[in-house]
C-alpha cells in the first residue's frame, strides 16, 4: 500500500537536491527520503534542507536506502552523469543506463508499489529502460520529458510577446533533446491564435521569429551548461508541478515522456507527449492535432529515440 504523502527521491546532485528543496518550499509531501550512491551527500542535503523547515509546512526528510521506498508513492530518479560543455544528452546513454539498471534492481527488490519518475538523461530513453527493467505498467513509469523545454518557451514567448507565459499555450514535444520539435500549428495565448496575437500586440511573428525562439529553447541548457556548469532550477520546479498533478490527482495535461503503443503511429519507445497526468500516472497519452511538418518532425525525433535505443549495450 502505497502512502501518497511520500516520496523517495534518487540521486541527490543539483538536480535531485534542488527538487528536494522546491518540494520542501512547496509543501508537497509530509515525507521525502533523500538516496544517493554518496551516502556523506545525501545526509548533508538532508541535514540542510531540514534547516528550512521552521519556515515552511512540517515534513519528515531523512537520508535513508531502498528499504525505505517500499510505500512511496512517488519515486524520483535523477542519479548519474550531467552534460559536461559540449556533449549532448544523447552521450551520457552508456552509463547511465548501467546507473539505474542497478537502481531499478534495487528498487524492484525493495518491492516499491509507486511511481517512477525518470529525470536523469537521456530521460526518453531511460524512461524506455526503467519500464522494461522494472517490469512496472507503462502508466506507472513516465520521463520528466518536455515539460522543461515546454517551460522555456512559455517563457520566451512570454518575453516575445509581452504577456504573462502562463496565458502562452503551446508544447515541446518529441525528444527532450536535440530532435524536439515546437508545435506551432495550435499554440495560442489564452485562446488566441498566436499570429492573431502578435499582431494585436504590434510584435513580429514571421516564420524565422518562432525559428529563433525555437532553436532557443532547444539549446538552452547548452548555453546555461557552458556558463554554471550544470542545469538545476528549472527542472527543480517542473519536477515539482509533475509531482503535484500525480499527488493531488490532477489530471493537468503535460507533456511527460510516456511509452507509445500506436498513437501517431508510433510503438515501442517513449517521448514526449501531452499526457493527463494525476494519481495513476500517465492516465492517457493525448493524439493531439499536428500539420504535416510537426507529424515529419515527431517521426524523425522518434527515429532518433529508436537509433539510441538500439545501441545501447
Ligand atoms: P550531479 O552529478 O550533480 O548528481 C548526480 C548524483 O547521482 C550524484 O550525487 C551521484 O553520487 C549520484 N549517483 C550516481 N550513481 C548513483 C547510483 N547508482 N545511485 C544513487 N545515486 C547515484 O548531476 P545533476 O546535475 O544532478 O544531474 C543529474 C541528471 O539529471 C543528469 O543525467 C542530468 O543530465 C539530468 N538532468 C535532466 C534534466 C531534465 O530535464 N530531464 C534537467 C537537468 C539535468
Ligand atoms: C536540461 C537538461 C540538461 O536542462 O536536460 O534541459
Amino acid at each position: 500500500m502505497v502512502n501518497i504523502q511520500k516520496t523517495a527521491i534518487i540521486g541527490c546532485g543539483f538536480v535531485g537536491s534542488t527538487i528536494a528543496y522546491t518540494l520542501l518550499q512547496r509543501g508537497t509531501f509530509s515525507e521525502m527520503v533523500l538516496i544517493d550512491a554518496d551516502t556523506k551527500k545525501a545526509e548533508g542535503e538532508a541535514m540542510d534542507i531540514n534547516h528550512g523547515l521552521p519556515f515552511v509546512h512540517a515534513m519528515d526528510i531523512y537520508a535513508g536506502d531502498y528499504d525505505d521506498i517500499k510505500d512511496a508513492a512517488l519515486v524520483i530518479i535523477t542519479a548519474g552523469a550531467n552534460q559536461k560543455p559540449g556533449e549532448t544528452r544523447l552521450d551520457l546513454v552508456q552509463k547511465n543506463t548501467k546507473i539505474l539498471r542497478s537502481i531499478i534492481h534495487d528498487i524492484k527488490a525493495a518491492k516499491c508499489e509507486g511511481i517512477l519518475l525518470i529525470v536523469s538523461n537521456p530521460v526518453d530513453i531511460l524512461t524506455c529502460v526503467a519500464l522494461k527493467e522494472s517490469g512496472f505498467p507503462k502508466e506507472r513509469v513516465i520521463g520528466s520529458g518536455t515539460v522543461l523545454d515546454t517551460a522555456r518557451l512559455k517563457y520566451l514567448l512570454g518575453e516575445h510577446l509581452k504577456v504573462d507565459s502562463r496565458s502562452v499555450h503551446a508544447f515541446i514535444i518529441g525528444e527532450h533533446g536535440d530532435s524536439e520539435l515546437a508545435v506551432w500549428s495550435t499554440a495560442n495565448i489564452s485562446g488566441i491564435d498566436i499570429g492573431h496575437f502578435s499582431e494585436l500586440r504590434g510584435s513580429t511573428s514571421e516564420e524565422h521569429v518562432w525559428e529563433a525562439i525555437y532553436q532557443d529553447v532547444r539549446d538552452s541548457a547548452y548555453e546555461i551548461i557552458e556558463r554554471k556548469g550544470a542545469t538545476y532550477y528549472g527542472i527543480g520546479i517542473a519536477v515539482a508541478r509533475i509531482a503535484e498533478c500525480i499527488i493531488r490527482d490532477s489530471h493537468a495535461v503535460l507533456p511527460i515522456s510516456v511509452f507509445l503503443s500506436g498513437q501517431y503511429g508510433l510503438q515501442g519507445l517513449c517521448l514526449s507527449i501531452p499526457t493527463v497526468v494525476g494519481q495513476n500516472g500517465a492516465e492517457q497519452v493525448l493524439e493531439i492535432e499536428l500539420d504535416a511538418k510537426e507529424r515529419q518532425k515527431l517521426i524523425e525525433s522518434a527515429e532518433e529515440i529508436r537509433k539510441t535505443l538500439s545501441q545501447i549495450v
